[in-house]
This record gives structure tokens, sequence and C-alpha cells, in this order.
């Protein structure tokens, strides 16, 4: 069985927990793609090449915990721009989305550009504010020193890169569900996940 669901949108808008979740319940693989971007931005502040650093990636060896810092996030939507780190990418995580069993990717061009023909997609928003809000408890729950209006400045630096790129903008698949959990508790914006894909198998 080959099924694969496509999970977008902007930063810190909940796309990972959502993802994990749906795939969790559908019991598909997930790839979370922003770890990608952000294992070749950690590369580009230790002074290398990103793009020879995209082409020699082993997505064997992502670390989450060393990548989720708001540093490596700047420096990833930094990398994200260069059409040769995107064109490096673009094998992996389409041979992941294919894979048997089914597979939930979460990103910013996965319903547009990666797997344009996904069987379920989701576009997962909320206010820049809200995702800042969301943003800075995960980051001092970790114990990282951080002011909210830093995050929400950073979240939107991000924002406007990421929607601004000539190469796979963010932007909604116009086949997507768009899902807004600006007022959604999570574990409603997981059922409405979970209900939109139902809808489509
Ligand atoms: O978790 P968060 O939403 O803050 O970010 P992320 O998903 O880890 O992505 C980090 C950065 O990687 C984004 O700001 C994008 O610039 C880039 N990215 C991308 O261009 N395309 C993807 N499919 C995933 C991430």
């Amino acid at each position: 069985m080959i099924f694969t669901i496509a999970i977008d949108g902007p930063a810190a808008a909940g796309k990972g927990t959502i993802a994990r979740a749906v795939a969790a319940h559908f019991g598909f693989a997930h790839l979370d793609t922003g770890l990608l971007y952000r294992a070749v931005g950690r590369h580009l502040l230790n002074g290398e090449d990103p793009v020879a650093a995209a082409r020699a990636l082993d997505p064997a060896e992502l670390d989450e915990g060393a990548l989720r810092t708001p540093e490596v996030a700047q420096a990833a939507s930094q990398v994200a721009v260069l059409p040769e780190v995107r064109a490096a990418l673009v094998d992996f995580q389409r041979g992941f989305a294919r894979r048997e069993g089914g597979a939930v990717l979460d990103g910013r061009d996965i319903g547009t550009v990666i797997c344009p023909a996904a069987e379920a997609k989701l576009f997962v928003t909320a206010s820049a504010e809200v995702r800042a809000q969301r943003r800075f408890r995960e980051l001092a729950e970790k114990g990282l020193e951080v002011d909210y209006d830093t995050v929400l400045a950073d979240v939107r630096a991000r924002d406007a890169r990421d929607m601004s790129r000539a190469e796979a903008p963010l932007v909604a698949a116009g086949d997507a569900t768009v899902v807004d959990t600006s007022e959604m508790a999570i574990a409603d914006a997981v059922a409405a996940a979970i209900a939109a894909v139902e809808a489509r198998r």
C-alpha cells in the first residue's frame, strides 16, 4: 500500500505534532523535512558549503535535539532559498513518500513540489503571534534562553523568506485542506487532520 500525506505550513504552526499524530494513527512512517534543511543550515554555520553539504547529507544522521535551535532555524531558511540545495534533497524525500506502508511528510513544499500527486494534503497554519507563543514555550521548556519578541521576529523573518523565495515558495496547494490551529487545542487539530485524510482514503 502506497499513500502519501503531505503536511505544509509556516514556522511553528504545529505541523510536526500533527504529522507525528497522524502517522501514528494510520501506522505510517513520518519524515520531518525541515530537519534536512536544518542539517544543511548547521553545516553553513560551521563554515561549510551548503550545496556540497546537501549533496553529501546522510538522513540517518539527523539529530533533532541539536538542530531545533533558533540559530539553526534561521540558517535553514537561508540555505532553503538555494535551488541546488533543494534539488539535492528531492530524491530522498520522494523515495520516502512512496515507500511501502504509507508516509507522512511535513514541510513547506511537499504538496506543491515534492509530492504534487499526494493522496492527501493539509496546510496547517495559525496567526504569527500564536505560533511565536508556542515556539517560545517549546524553546523555554528545553532550557534555551529566549524572549517572546525575539521569537516572534524570527518567525516573521523566516515566513517572509519562505514565502518570497523564487524556488518552491511556501504556499498552500490548491487541493490542500487548510487547518487553522490559532484557536484549536492540539487534540482538535489532530482530529481535524485525521478526518481530512479519512475523506481521501
Ligand atoms: O519547525 P519549524 O516550522 O519552525 O521549521 P522547520 O520545518 O524545521 O523548517 C526550517 C526551515 O527549513 C524553514 O523555515 C524553511 O526555510 C526550510 N524548509 C523548506 O524550505 N522546505 C521544507 N520542505 C522544509 C523546511
